[in-house]
C-alpha cells in the first residue's frame, strides 16, 4: 500500500486552501437531508430485548432496523461508562502524540496496520481528510508485535478492556440477529468462534474547504458487524437512506451498530450493509473508534444454511473468507460495488 501524510500535521499551521490531493469530485457534495425530522436512525434498547414484556416489540424494532436501515444505535448496553471514558481519553492523547513518536506506528508499504489511510493503492489516488489508526486485535495470533509493543501502555490497557467488552456485546447482538432472522443460533456462534476483531480509530481535523473534501469516502463495511463509538459531540457520520444522506446524531453512552457486507451475505440479503461516509467541517475536530467483527478466517463465507431453502435460494456465491478480504483491501473502496461482485 501507499504511505500517506498525516492530515493532523497538515493542519498544525493554519491553511486557507485545501491541498489538491484532498480535493474530491468523486464524492456526493456534503449536503444533508433535514426535511423530515422523523427520519433518524432507529434506537434499540438492549435491556428491553431481555425483558419478557418488551422483548418481542424491541426485537421487531431491531429486525426492521437491520432490514430498512442497516444501522441502529444501541442504548442500555452493559459496557461500563467508566471504561469507555478511559478509552476515549487515551485515544485523544494518542492522536495528539508528537509526530516523531507516531512515526514508529505509521503504516508501511508492507503493512496496512498503524497510522495512515486504508485502501490507498496509487500515488495519485485522492485522499480522505482524516488520520486513522488500524489494528488487528483478535485472535491474538493476528497481532503485530511491533504495533502492540509500541502503543502507549495506558492506551494498550484501555484497549484490552474495551475490546473485551465490545466483543461480548457483538456476540450478544449477533445472537439477537440470529433469532430475528430465524437462523440457527448455533450456526451463527460457530461462524464467530475465534472470529476476527479489529479496530480503527479516526481523527477528523477541521477542514479549510469542507465542501471540497470528505472525512471518510462513501463505503460499505467489509466485515460482519461494526460497533462504533462517536467520541465527541461533533456530527459528521451520514448514511445513505433512500438516495439521501441522513446524519447519525451522537447519543451520549450509545453505540452506533451497523450491518457489514458479511451479514448481508450470511442473511442472504435480508439485512442490508448500507453505504455511509463522514463529512468534514470548518471548525470542529471529530473523533471516533470503530470495532469490526468478522467470522473465523478459516471458514467459507456464504448465505447461512439455516436461512436459505427452496423458497429462499442463495443470492450470493460462497467464497473462502480470506479470499473475500483480500479482494476488498486490494482496491480503492467505491460504495457498495465490492458486494455486487459476490452475487
Ligand atoms: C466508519 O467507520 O465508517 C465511520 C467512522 C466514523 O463515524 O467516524
Ligand atoms: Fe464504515
Amino acid at each position: 500500500s501507499i504511505v500517506v501524510p498525516s492530515v493532523l500535521e497538515l493542519t498544525k499551521h493554519p491553511i486557507s486552501k485545501l491541498p489538491l490531493r484532498y480535493e474530491r469530485d468523486d464524492q456526493d457534495p456534503p449536503i444533508v437531508f433535514n426535511g423530515d425530522s422523523e427520519l433518524s436512525v432507529p434506537v434499540v434498547d438492549l435491556h428491553r430485548l431481555a425483558i419478557g414484556d418488551f422483548a418481542a416489540a424491541e426485537m421487531e424494532k431491531l429486525h426492521s432496523a437491520c432490514k430498512e436501515w442497516g444501522f441502529f444505535q444501541i442504548i442500555n448496553h452493559e459496557v461500563p461508562a467508566s471504561l469507555v471514558n478511559e478509552f476515549r481519553m487515551e485515544i485523544g492523547s494518542f492522536f495528539n502524540l508528537p509526530y516523531e513518536e507516531k512515526k514508529l506506528l505509521w503504516q508501511s508499504r508492507e503493512n496496512q496496520e498503524g497510522f495512515g489511510q486504508l485502501c490507498v493503492v496509487s500515488e495519485d489516488q485522492k485522499l480522505d481528510w482524516s488520520d486513522m489508526f488500524y489494528i488487528l486485535i483478535r485472535p491474538p495470533n493476528l497481532r503485530k508485535p511491533h504495533l502492540f509493543h509500541n502503543l502507549p501502555p495506558k492506551l494498550r490497557e484501555a484497549l484490552e478492556s474495551y475490546t473485551t467488552e465490545v466483543q461480548k456485546l457483538a456476540m450478544i447482538i449477533l445472537n439477537h440477529l440470529a433469532e430475528a432472522l430465524k437462523m440457527d443460533g448455533e450456526e451463527m456462534r460457530e461462524l464467530f468462534r475465534d472470529g476476527v476483531q479489529s479496530m480503527r480509530m479516526n481523527y477528523y481535523p477541521p477542514c479549510p474547504e469542507p465542501d471540497k473534501a470528505i472525512g471518510f469516502s462513501a463505503h460499505s463495511d467489509a466485515n460482519a458487524l461494526t460497533i462504533l463509538l462517536q467520541l465527541n459531540e461533533t456530527e459528521g457520520l451520514q448514511i445513505r437512506k433512500d438516495g439521501r444522506w441522513v446524519s447519525v446524531k451522537p447519543i451520549p453512552n450509545a453505540f452506533v451498530v451497523n450491518i457489514g457486507n458479511i451479514i448481508e451475505i450470511v442473511s442472504n440479503g435480508v439485512y442490508k450493509s448500507i453505504e455511509h461516509r463522514v463529512t468534514s467541517n470548518c471548525s470542529k475536530e471529530r473523533l471516533s473508534v470503530a470495532t469490526f467483527h468478522s467470522p473465523n478466517l478459516s471458514l467459507e463465507l456464504g448465505p447461512a444454511k439455516s436461512v436459505v431453502g427452496p423458497h429462499n435460494p442463495p443470492k450470493f456465491r460462497t467464497v473462502p473468507l480470506v479470499k473475500y478480504f483480500k479482494g476488498y483491501f486490494a482496491k480503492k473502496v467505491e460504495g457498495k460495488s465490492y458486494l455486487d461482485q459476490i452475487r
